[in-house]
């Protein structure tokens, strides 16, 4: 007969997680960029329209960038030696269940590339707001290395956003 387990596993969110401002502020600019790879990556695989060749690139630079950058963020927080979103699938599905589906039915053809951009935007201005909040902390804390990335972080996505902008103007 198995054993039965004598007690609970222990739960993998640090407890430092929660006295560390700045640690906290950045799971949630991990979860918003996370949330931005999954969509930017999508969308290079389902967008159509005649202007295929060029969103199809565009997302594609967009999420390898992102995805290296998701490494980057996961590991400054383990750096200040609080795990990385532990619970992260349901954080970053969360994060995209306000989304419009620009796959769905009602969708008219022509519109499902716009919708996708104006979906990025919306996910580029939060990973944008994630990111002033964690800087504010780092800048409270001193922690002058979050900052920088912060201020790195926020010039990329700001400038993101201004190319899917002009796409759609
Ligand atoms: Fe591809």
């Amino acid at each position: 007969m198995p054993a039965k387990p004598t007690k609970k596993p222990e739960p993998l969110f640090s407890p430092k997680a929660a006295a560390n401002p700045v640690a906290q502020a950045l799971q949630g600019v991990l979860k918003d960029t996370y949330a931005l790879y999954l969509a930017t990556h999508n969308y290079h695989w389902n967008v159509e329209g005649h202007n295929f060749v060029g969103l199809h690139t565009l997302f594609e630079t967009q999420y390898n960038e992102l995805f290296a950058a998701v490494d980057v963020i996961a590991e400054r927080i383990r750096a200040l030696d609080v795990y990385a979103l532990p619970n992260h699938y349901e954080e970053v599905l969360k994060a995209l269940q306000n989304l419009s589906n620009p796959l769905n039915k009602e969708t008219a053809k022509g519109d499902v590339a716009d919708r996708m951009i104006r979906n990025l935007l919306d996910l580029n201005g939060k990973v944008v707001d994630a990111a002033q909040a964690a800087k504010k902390a780092a800048d409270k804390a001193g922690d002058d290395e979050t900052q920088d990335l912060m201020v790195e972080r926020i010039q990329i996505h700001q400038k993101a956003s201004w190319m899917l902008r002009s796409i759609i103007k």
